[in-house]
């Protein structure tokens, strides 16, 4: 008996239906997503990223930063991640749609980086931000003594200084044992510039309509007036 067309058929239906399921369904739910205008603040949402933490997004590819770190802060019920401050709501499929490739990792070895940039921030006065990633980059034993994040030292050049020390030296902001020679600076390589900038650059903190949807956890209060209220009916 012939069985071509049988095993043909099967094995067709079999890639069609996968086909399906995992390129049309997502395609159909998740492909005609657009950013959100808001009247208000004249912004679409999700924000486009300046240039420079466009390259700092490479860089952040290029080291595998992802093997660490996810970029998905789960809602509640699926992980302590609001708890924890890693953000005011769950991640939801509009906060990727400008990302050509998105990072959301596996394995939370590290905090989720998702709105890192609401943790550490420069203002037009401050630059503490920029600071605690150049030192936490260097080696995160400086900031975070035990951590098991690998020392991004190689990001930074010791140089001699020629004339002025240079403006963007983070020489000043390391410790005691990590200073260079007398007369040498410890400066930031584009790559550590660009990779800060997007660090930086991270938040989704915008509330989209699907949003309040999602995110539904009452305040202690609220929870306990509920409560009251039922028990006094
Ligand atoms: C081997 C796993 C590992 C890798 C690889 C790794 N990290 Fe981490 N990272 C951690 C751990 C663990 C912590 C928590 C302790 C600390 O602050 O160092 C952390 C903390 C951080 C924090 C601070 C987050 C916060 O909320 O305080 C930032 C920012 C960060 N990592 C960025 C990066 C970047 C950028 C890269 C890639 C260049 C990277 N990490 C690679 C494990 C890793």
């Amino acid at each position: 008996m012939n069985r071509a067309p049988l095993i043909f058929l099967g094995i067709f239906f079999a890639l069609a239906f996968s086909w399906t399921g995992i390129v049309l369904v997502n395609q159909i739910s998740y492909g005609d997503l657009t950013p959100v205008y808001d009247e208000n603040d004249g912004i679409a949402y999700p924000q486009a990223l300046p240039g420079i933490a466009q390259q700092g997004r490479l860089v952040y590819q290029d080291l595998g930063c992802v093997y660490c770190h996810t970029q998905q802060v789960r809602r509640p019920g699926f992980g302590a991640d609001i708890e924890r401050g890693w953000g005011e709501r769950q991640s939801v499929a509009r906060d990727y749609i400008r990302e050509p490739r998105v990072f959301l990792g596996s394995m939370r070895t590290g905090p989720d980086l998702r709105n890192v940039g609401t943790r550490y921030v420069d203002t037009p006065t401050s630059k503490a931000g920029s600071e605690w990633h150049h030192r936490h980059l260097y080696d995160p034993q400086i900031t975070s003594p035990g951590s098991n994040m690998p020392p991004f030292k190689f990001l930074y050049e010791t140089r001699k200084i020629v004339g002025e020390p240079s403006v963007n030296a983070i020489t000043h902001l390391l410790p005691e044992q990590y200073q260079p020679e007398a007369g040498y600076e410890v400066v930031p390589t584009k790559r550590a510039e660009s990779l800060v900038a997007y660090l930086l650059s991270l938040k989704d903190t915008y509330a989209y309509p699907e949003t309040n949807n999602v995110y539904v956890e009452p305040a202690p209060e609220e929870t306990k007036a509920a409560g009251q209220k039922e028990e006094s009916k």
